[in-house]
């Protein structure tokens, strides 16, 4: 089969829903913008670490600290996850770490904003994990089998993620007069953020046509931020909490909630490393990665030290 004929057989798969494996022939261009979307979203996981572990040795109890290292741990592991179904598209970890440090490849912008309280430990799995789900149970559903696989069991734990964070909100609206303005002030701090989570709007998403097509993406990122406004508002109203929009509107014809613009600049300034926390980021991420040399170098040695004794025998 010529170029054009292998092609047209990989999109009547896609078409008729089947699920394409790693060893499966795949469009050079799927495989790249597998690689792009999938190490991009490991490399946010990892340092999505950064701004809730800044609060593991400040929690306000025992309870919460265990609670939020547990989280953190998860992101952890969410990115080594995504990192090895990456790998599945003959990439490597170093290569796909070494984009990530040297600024070539992107993380998700939510991360470039500073915690400044306790509450916004609760805006993250709020509102954060909460936008994370939306998108994540659709990409559990993708024409990728390593990556609609990750998913499912990534999106057992953002739900744990989702509902510790309004806790932590619900409890605080409960609480002191202090304790509401922080709530309130961490919310209208990151909604915002959490909508620019689902990328530019459709049209101008130079991505989406690729990833629609190839049901990497079920749906589109206006559609599937719409998902999450709508099911965060009634939320929101339940605990009390306003969301920073006065034009907020429920729309009864379209079951939707109107809302306002969001502020397409500093998004572009985020994702161009001019965000808040764009260089302390990557500055510690940097500095965890020279910290970790000697623990690669042992586990390559160990691993070079098996491989000669299994030769030798
Ligand atoms: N932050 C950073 N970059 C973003 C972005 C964001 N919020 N939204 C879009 N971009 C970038 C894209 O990466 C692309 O840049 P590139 O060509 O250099 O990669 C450019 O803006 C154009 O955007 P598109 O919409 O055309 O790009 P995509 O079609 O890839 O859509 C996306 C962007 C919606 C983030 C999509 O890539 C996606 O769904 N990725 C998988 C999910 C993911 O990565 N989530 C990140 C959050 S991780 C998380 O939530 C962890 C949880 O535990 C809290």
């Amino acid at each position: 089969m010529n170029q054009q004929e292998l092609e047209k057989k990989f999109q009547d798969r896609i078409d008729k829903g089947e699920i394409i494996e790693p060893k499966d022939w795949m469009p050079e261009q799927y495989r790249k913008q597998l690689i792009r979307m999938m190490s991009q979203h490991a490399h946010s996981e990892v340092v999505g670490m950064l701004p809730e572990g800044n609060w593991i040795t400040r929690a306000p109890s025992l309870r919460r600290k265990a609670v939020l290292l547990a989280k953190v741990q998860d992101e952890g592991g969410h990115g080594l996850y995504i990192y090895s179904g990456a790998e599945t598209l003959d990439i490597s970890r170093e290569e796909m770490v070494g984009e990530f440090l040297s600024g070539k490849a992107k993380y998700s912008s939510i991360f470039n904003y500073p915690t400044l309280s306790w509450a916004d430990m609760g805006a993250i799995g709020w509102l954060v994990d909460g936008a994370a789900i939306v998108n994540q149970t659709a990409l559990a559903k993708c024409s990728y089998g390593p990556y609609a696989r990750a998913m499912v069991r990534i999106c057992k734990e953002e739900n744990f993620h989702h509902k510790q964070g309004y806790e932590i909100l619900a409890t605080l609206m409960k609480g002191t007069k202090e304790q509401r303005e922080m709530a309130q002030d961490s919310v209208s701090r990151f909604w915002w953020p959490s909508l620019m989570m689902f990328g530019p709007h459709d049209k101008d998403s130079p991505h989406s046509s690729d990833l629609l097509r190839w049901k990497v993406k079920l749906f589109s990122n206006d559609t599937l931020r719409q998902r999450f406004i709508d099911r965060t508002i009634p939320q929101a109203e339940n605990i009390g909490i306003e969301i920073p929009d006065p034009a907020l509107k429920w729309n009864e014809e379209t079951r939707h909630y109107e809302h306002g613009e969001i502020d397409w600049n500093e998004f572009k300034n985020v994702i161009s490393g001019r965000g808040i926390c764009n260089k302390e980021r990557m500055k510690a991420r940097r500095k965890a990665h020279e910290d970790g040399a000697w623990v690669r170098e042992a586990a390559e040695a160990y691993a070079q030290k098996k491989v000669s004794k299994a030769v030798a025998v």
